[in-house]
C-alpha cells in the first residue's frame, strides 16, 4: 500500500516513461541510419503507402512492419531492445511468467524537414518505444499527453513554473543514440521537423507471450 503521508500529497496512478541515453555507439547509429536509407529506396510499396499516409515522410510500418525479418543488424538491434522492455516491464510490477516480452513490429520512420507525425496511440501491445539514429539540430521533440486530458473540465490555468509531473505535455528531447520506451496506451505524438535534414527513428511495439 502506498505510504499515506499527512497533509502532503500521496501519488497514485503514475505514468511513467523509461529513457536509456546513448543506447546505440555513434558508429551503430550511423551503419543503421545507411540502412535504413537502402531499405527505404528498395521499398516501393511502402513508399506509396508514406505518400499517402505520411506526407512527405517515409516509413515502412505498412509495408516492412517487421524490418529484423529482413537484416541481421535490425535482429540485432531487437535482442538490444528486447533486455531493456523487459526490464521496463519489470519495473512496471507487470509479471508475465511464463510467457516473456515480444516484438510484434518494428519499423522505420524518416521524417524530412516539416513532416509531422500526430496524435496517437499503439493499439495491440503494451510497451512501445523509439530509437533515434538521427536527429539534427532544431529536430522534433517526442511529445507525450496527459492521459487525463479529455476528464479536466473545470481545471483553472496552471503556474508558469511548476512541478514536471504536473504537466499537460512533456517534451523529450533525444538525441542520436537513446531509446525510450513508455506503455503503448500512452498518447503522444511528433510536431513538424522544423530541423533543415531528416530525423531518422526506429519504432516498435512489444505484447507478451510464450516463446
Ligand atoms: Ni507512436
Amino acid at each position: 500500500m502506498a505510504s499515506l503521508k499527512t497533509g502532503k500529497i500521496t501519488s497514485l496512478f503514475l505514468t511513467e516513461i523509461y529513457i536509456q541515453k546513448a543506447f546505440l555507439s555513434p558508429r551503430d547509429t550511423k551503419s543503421l541510419q545507411e540502412e535504413c536509407y537502402q531499405i527505404r529506396d528498395s521499398d516501393a510499396i511502402g513508399q506509396r503507402w508514406s505518400q499517402k499516409n505520411y506526407l512527405g515522410g517515409y516509413t515502412s510500418y505498412a509495408s516492412i512492419p517487421k524490418v529484423p525479418l529482413l537484416s541481421s543488424s535490425f535482429l540485432d538491434l531487437e535482442k538490444k531492445i528486447h533486455t531493456h522492455v523487459a526490464r521496463f516491464s519489470d519495473l512496471l510490477d507487470y509479471d508475465l511468467k511464463p510467457r516473456q516480452v515480444y516484438c510484434n513490429s518494428l519499423w522505420i520512420n524518416i521524417m524530412p524537414p516539416g513532416v509531422v507525425h500526430t496524435g496517437h496511440i499503439h493499439p495491440q501491445s503494451f510497451i512501445s518505444g523509439t530509437i533515434y539514429l538521427s536527429v539534427p539540430p532544431k529536430a522534433s521533440s517526442l511529445k507525450f499527453e496527459d492521459p487525463r486530458l479529455g476528464f479536466l473540465m473545470a481545471a483553472p490555468l496552471q503556474k508558469k513554473k511548476l512541478k514536471v509531473e504536473h504537466q499537460r505535455f512533456f517534451q523529450f528531447a533525444p538525441q542520436a543514440g537513446d531509446l525510450v520506451l513508455f506503455e503503448s496506451w500512452l498518447r503522444h505524438e511528433v510536431p513538424a521537423n522544423p530541423a533543415k535534414k531528416d530525423r531518422i527513428s526506429v519504432s516498435f511495439n512489444y505484447d507478451w507471450k510464450s516463446l
